[in-house]
């Protein structure tokens, strides 16, 4: 029987499978959720046929990667790749990602999944089910998933290249760079690769633009815009690494970010100051509200409890005062793989009406 395969962070399973209910619940299809045991993913059952038609995975918040599962499959440890073959079926595809989960039990099929790509690949074009060719080109196709559950069990199926995560397991891994001056850098690298199509990066993030950083300190994510040329004002009352203040492209203010106001618009506000998450909400709110801002990123710091619920506020806040005023806008929320206990916000004000 097919099922829905969602990959989330490990301890964020239950707002995945909230999130996977409540899209159901909003295209009125049928859908119950299971928390297996492995940690880091979530099996969805009932109407998955017709979700798998819809869903995408930039909708989502917790979920990361996910496919449509044919079925489990018990695999013969010395010939797995047969036993895969066989369950594929008919199913064919540009690509093929081979993934087990993000928890401590599924990073230890990592070695599994990198040995048998090979001989799978190989096998699978040699039966035509595997097409060669840049899979990037083939937006409209479909991509082969194989996700191991431990070294004698996996669940094959199949995504949509557009609806899909273009990373296996939605990890977009990134190589911290030497001289930034926090972790926290590697965040915005990834939501900008997340939120913004790099052919949109020459007019939307252009070397002389200018940005607002709120809760820069040390400055990782100054050092990001720093990096791609735009103007930054540093606003915390923190120590800003002197080497970006050297790069002379940044302004330090040492004030509260909740009290700032720009002088004039802004392309970029950026915001991570640790705060309860309804706060920055509503500052973000109030940036929109006063057309201070083309667009933003904000890092949202979710309570212990009732995560899902509490972020579906915060978006309420954010979005509710820009519908009234008919103001149109894109908006994309991802708890991405730099994010620990917390999501991020893009939004892009596209003009009234
Ligand atoms: C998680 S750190 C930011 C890290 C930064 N994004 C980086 O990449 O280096 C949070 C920062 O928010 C600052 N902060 C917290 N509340 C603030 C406020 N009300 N106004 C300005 N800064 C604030 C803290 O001083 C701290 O430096």
């Amino acid at each position: 029987m097919a099922l829905i395969v969602a990959h989330c962070r490990p301890g964020f399973e239950t707002e995945c499978a909230a999130e996977l209910e409540a899209m159901a619940q909003a295209w009125d299809t049928e859908l119950t959720t299971e928390i297996p045991a492995l940690g880091g993913l979530v099996f969805g059952r009932g109407n998955v046929r017709a979700l798998a038609e819809q869903m995408d995975v930039k909708l989502l918040v917790f979920t990361r990667q996910w496919f449509l599962a044919l079925e489990e499959v018990e695999l013969d440890p010395k010939n797995r790749v047969d036993g895969i073959l066989k369950a594929l079926g008919r199913s064919s595809g540009a690509a093929l990602f081979i993934e087990s989960s993000d928890s401590e039990p599924g990073r230890e099929l990592q070695a599994l999944c990198r040995s048998i790509t090979a001989p799978l690949e190989q096998a699978l074009k040699k039966a035509g089910m595997l097409r060669e060719g840049d899979a990037s080109q083939k937006g409209s196709d479909q991509r082969l998933h194989v996700l191991f559950l431990d070294g004698s069990h996996a669940l094959v199926g199949y995504a949509p290249i557009a609806r899909s995560h273009s990373e296996p397991m939605g990890i977009r891994r990134l190589r911290m760079p030497k001289d930034a001056p926090s972790r926290s850098t590697l965040k915005l690298e990834e939501a900008l690769q997340e939120f913004i199509p790099r052919d949109q990066w020459p007019h939307r993030l252009k070397p002389r633009m200018r940005a607002v950083d709120l809760g820069a300190c040390p400055g990782g994510w100054t050092y990001q815009m720093v990096q791609l040329g735009i103007h930054v004002t540093a606003v915390d009352h923190g120590q800003i690494d002197p080497r970006l203040m050297a790069t002379g492209q940044v302004e330090h203010r040492a004030l509260d970010g909740f009290l700032f106001k720009p002088e004039r618009r802004v392309d970029w506000l950026l915001c991570d100051m640790v705060e309860k998450p309804m706060r920055v909400a509503q500052l973000l709110a109030k940036w929109l509200q006063n057309n201070w801002c083309r667009e933003a990123i904000i890092n949202l710091k979710l309570p212990m409890k009732k995560r899902f619920e509490e972020l579906e506020r915060c978006l309420d806040t954010i979005e509710k005062p820009m519908l009234d005023r008919n103001i149109s806008f894109e908006l994309q929320v991802k708890h991405l793989y730099y994010d620990r206990e917390e999501v991020t916000l893009h939004i892009r004000v596209l003009g009234q009406g």
